[in-house]
């Protein structure tokens, strides 16, 4: 893993194979600028704007241009960033993509330097951030070919003035330990499915939170049948990879609010009997990012001692056609004794998510929170990089919203109109598995609403375009899973910790 150093401002130590440098905008006539808070020397700053000028480097923000070394800087190669604000509005969003954006170029430098405008601790830990964040590399498949994808680097130093504040240095170790645990989700979700089964699935998460005060429990496929979990039975019959449901426990000693957190585990989502076409088969294995992030994110929130007891579920599944397969038609109990029509085995997340989310209710959270990839109409309405956020309780999805905005991540609110609810009835069953195609997304919505109390404060987020990057690489963002919601998710714990002990 990479690692995330501060140092001072010294541009003629040598060792770095590259140096990340954001390039702000200057007041008076929107030109190309290099701040004096980046603590680059005024020659410096000038070579480096000379150089930019001499190749035309572009203005437009998040534009990135490669130099080959500045005579006065002792590093080989220069990755310019357009940040697209004057250094008094770069908000620390702003800089965490720049940066990003900069170790995303770097390709496989190993030893990569940063230097962006601004010195507070919010700037400084959104570079440091945004860089860790670009600098993800998936390396768990590179082969012994001639052609290997890059490595991650090794380290990253962020250069700046402020290297000994100590306020600046905890807001670094605070953003670098929600990066890494970004990175723990993206590994999740680009692990091919044939290498992370739900049993896979369910050891990473135990091995994550090692030695960190979670309690660990997994049921496997006798637990689960003895426990009566009939929708994640049921997802997980067609697979020989059987299903596991996780459950983690943070509960420290100062704690002022109980969250439940519910993530959909679906290692692979073939549709089961009602099989996807091939190319809607290509990215499904992301279908177990709401786990990953939940998973991700209690570890984070542990690592990080946040006062809030959490509890977190994962519900793992394959879900795949065969023999054993459930088949459209049949009729299934969950855990609460609700019996459910399935009517399309292609909407199996709301199945495992009913269980998970009555497991979640008897702990009797404050607050619960599921994160799942749920459905393609989620990217019909809001593209691939707006997740959705539903609820029954009007502040608790400004909570997410607010949170998110905070962290750099784009949720937005959605509705769940009670009118959509009775499409979801069955003739024969208390409910049926799909309702309403217009509006897919809200009868998700509405039908993960049966399993919750009504008394209970609940969200949904359906992340199923944001979780999977599957064109370029865009700000701090690589191609592949993205870890989208691990940061909402630690902000909201904040938040809501925070507001319970005032
Ligand atoms: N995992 C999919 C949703 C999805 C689609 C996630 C694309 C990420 C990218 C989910 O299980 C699914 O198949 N949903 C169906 C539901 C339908 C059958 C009611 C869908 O959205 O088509
Ligand atoms: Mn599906
Ligand atoms: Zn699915």
């Amino acid at each position: 893993m990479t690692e995330v150093r501060l140092a001072a401002v010294d541009p003629k130590s040598s060792g770095y194979d590259t140096l990340v440098v954001g390039v702000t905008t200057t007041k008076r006539d929107s030109k190309l600028d290099i701040a004096a808070s980046t603590g680059l020397g005024h020659s410096e700053r000038k070579r480096i704007l000379a150089g930019l000028t001499q190749v035309g480097a572009k203005a437009k923000p998040g534009s990135v241009t490669k130099l080959p070394g500045v005579s006065g800087i002792d590093i080989p190669q220069l990755i310019c960033v357009v940040i697209g604000a004057t250094e008094e509005e770069a908000t620390p969003e702003q800089i965490r993509q720049a940066a990003g954006a900069g170790t995303i170029a770097a390709e496989d430098s190993a030893k990569v330097a940063v230097v962006m405008p601004g010195k507070a601790p919010a700037d400084v830990a959104a570079t440091a951030q945004g860089a860790l964040l670009g600098a993800y590399r998936y390396e768990q498949c590179r082969g012994s070919g001639t052609k290997k994808p890059a490595k991650a680097a090794k380290t990253i130093t962020v250069l700046t003035d402020s290297n000994r504040d100590r306020h600046v240095r905890e807001a670094v170790r605070q953003a670098e330990i929600v990066a890494q645990e970004v990175w723990f989700a993206r590994d999740l979700v680009n692990a091919p499915p044939s290498a992370l089964h739900p049993i896979e699935l369910a050891e990473a998460a135990v091995a994550q939170v090692a030695g960190l005060a979670v309690e660990t429990l997994v049921l496997d496929e006798a637990d689960l049948e003895e426990g009566k979990y009939g929708g994640i039975l049921a997802v997980g019959q067609g697979s020989i990879n059987p299903p596991r449901l996780v459950r983690l426990e943070y509960r420290p000693e100062r704690s002022a609010v109980h969250i439940a957190l519910v993530g959909k585990g679906i290692t692979f989502d073939s549709g089961g009997l009602s099989l996807k076409p091939p190319t809607a088969m290509e990215t499904m294995k992301c279908d177990m990012g709401g786990a990953a992030a939940v998973l991700a994110a209690t570890a984070a929130i542990a690592r990080l001692g946040l006062p809030a007891t959490v509890t977190t579920y994962a519900a793992c599944a394959e879900n795949m056609p065969s023999g054993t397969a459930q088949r459209p038609g049949d009729v299934l109990t969950t855990l609460d004794g609700t019996t459910v029509e399935v009517l399309n085995t292609d909407a199996e997340g709301r199945l495992v998510l009913a269980d998970a989310l009555v497991s979640a209710g008897r702990d009797e959270p404050d607050v619960i929170i599921d994160v799942a990839t749920l459905t393609g109409a989620q990217m019909v309405a809001l593209g691939n990089r707006v997740s959705a956020v539903m609820s029954n309780s009007d502040d608790l999805r400004d909570d997410v919203v607010r949170a998110a905005d905070m962290v750099g991540e784009q949720f937005w609110p959605m509705p769940l109109p009670p009118e959509l609810r009775e499409s979801l009835d069955s003739p024969i069953a208390d409910l049926a598995n799909i309702g309403d195609r217009m509006g897919g997304m809200l009868t998700a919505g509405l039908f993960l609403q049966e399993f919750v109390d009504p008394e209970t404060p609940w969200a949904h987020l359906d992340i199923a375009g944001p979780s999977f990057n599957d064109s370029k690489p865009h700000d701090y963002t690589p191609k592949g899973g993205t870890g989208v919601a691990v940061r909402t998710l630690v902000q909201l714990v904040k938040d809501l910790a925070d507001a319970a002990s005032k």
